[in-house]
């Protein structure tokens, strides 16, 4: 008990706590200091199988990461009576800002966007309306966030990706999105090795870092996909939103896998199989491991897929073997570094097919509790309307 209230600031003789609503209570960027606080607090429910320390180094080498290295805010729910550095953390929670795309009215137009990440109030403080008071103090801090050097005066959008089903984020604007996904099994290299009867698959190609840069990430092809939104948004009204699927993203996502590697399976070599595709078809994905508490909750995520929309249905038979292709080369991908499985979000009716292809049991899940896709869009107050489509809404977006 007395580690505890060293660690996280809070004395064994403290005061009464404010109110959630009081005026008292003010959202704030945490200090250097009050962030490794706020991040030993949250240890609890998500070090996983990393120690206090090691779980702190890795949410420090996050933070050098580009993508997030100068978006980053660490905010906390305090008592504006307190003093700086003697703050009790009623709540707290992370916002990245990162590059996306609108497209309206057949313009695409740069825009920032942040996600939202690591939402918590502490046990003993639970129940009281902390979380709800941060979250209704950090939409409005989010409206104008960060917008110093922009086009807009006022961001567009934001997303978080709620553990904590539908409802709780909806209340504060972070409206649920398609959330599904299919999960694969592993499978040994014996089993690769072996053919699928009735099916022609040709070997898919395993991709190093520099390889999905070149293939799914340089400027050229990000050029395609911002045509592809502008071509979509010709064709229909209402906005459309992406958050830009670039090299930095799948960066941060590695940075997070080889952290792991390193600290539990540090008699390998690190990870470097980064994806797979198939250049015949030009199809393409890129994933990362996901080392959960225990070996059960490894998964190998696909984070993106890439592929030309099929024009007839030979071309369609073609994408979709490349594609069962592709998940095959994860599936014995994931068998080598122990994960339980291969998941892919928000699967096409084509990636729907490549999958019965592999196992003809394979389900589209559709989530209700964890890794709920959320979007608050504030659009409508610049004249974008009250709809909105998120494009690309895969696992790559996920912070
Ligand atoms: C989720 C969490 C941040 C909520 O903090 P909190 O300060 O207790 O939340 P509030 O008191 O403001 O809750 C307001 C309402 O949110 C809802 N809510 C709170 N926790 C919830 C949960 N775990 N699941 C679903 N709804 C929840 C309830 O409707 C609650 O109202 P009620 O008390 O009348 O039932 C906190 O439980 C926590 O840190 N949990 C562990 C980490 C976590 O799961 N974070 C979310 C990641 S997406």
């Amino acid at each position: 008990m007395k580690d505890i209230s060293i660690a996280t600031g809070v004395s064994n003789s403290e005061p009464s706590l404010p109110a959630a609503d009081s005026p008292d209570v003010i959202l704030v960027p945490a200090t250097p200091e009050e962030r490794i606080e706020s991040i030993k607090l949250n240890s609890v429910a998500w070090k996983g199988p990393l120690d206090v320390q090691t779980y702190i180094a890795r949410e420090n080498h996050l933070h050098q990461q580009r993508l997030v290295k100068d978006g980053l805010t660490c905010w906390i729910l305090v008592d504006r009576n307190q003093p700086e550095g003697k703050r009790t953390i009623l709540s707290s929670c992370e916002t990245y800002k990162k590059k996306a795309l609108l497209a309206y009215d057949g313009q695409v137009e740069d825009v920032p966007t942040h996600g939202v990440g690591s939402v918590y109030c502490r046990p003993e403080f639970r129940r009281q309306g902390y979380a709800r008071r941060m979250l209704e103090e950090l939409s409005k801090k989010l409206d104008t966030w960060q917008m110093d050097n922009e086009r807009r005066d006022q961001s567009l959008f934001t997303v978080l990706f709620s553990d904590i089903g539908k409802n709780f984020y909806a209340q504060y604007g972070w409206r649920p999105f398609s959330s599904s996904h299919i999960s694969l099994k592993p499978i040994s290299r014996e089993e690769y090795d072996q053919a699928i009867p009735g099916i022609k698959l040709r070997m898919a190609r395993a991709l190093f870092a520099e390889d999905v840069r070149t293939c799914m990430c340089d400027d050229e092809v990000l050029e395609k996909q911002r045509e592809l939104l502008r071509e979509a948004s010709k064709k229909s009204p209402g906005a459309k939103v992406a958050i830009k699927p670039d090299y930095d993203h799948f960066v941060w996502h590695w940075a997070r896998e080889e952290f792991y590697a390193d600290k539990l399976y540090s008699h390998r070599d690190p990870p470097v199989i980064k994806g797979a595709g198939d250049d015949t078809s030009k199809v393409y994905c890129a994933w990362n491991r996901n080392f959960g508490e225990t070996p059960k909750e490894n998964t190998l995520f696909i984070l993106r897929w890439m592929y030309n929309e099929p024009t007839s249905p030979s071309d369609s038979q073609v994408t979709a073997e490349a594609i069962a292709a592709i998940l095959r080369r994860a599936q014995l991908e994931a068998h080598e570094w122990n994960m339980a499985a291969v998941e892919f979000w928000n699967p096409t009716p084509l990636m729907q097919k490549a999958a019965a292809m592999l196992d003809p049991s394979a389900e589209v899940i559709h989530r209700e509790k964890s890794s709920i896709a959320s979007l608050r869009w504030t659009g409508a107050e610049q004249g974008l309307g009250k709809d909105v489509e998120w494009f690309w809404n895969e696992k790559y977006t996920w912070c």
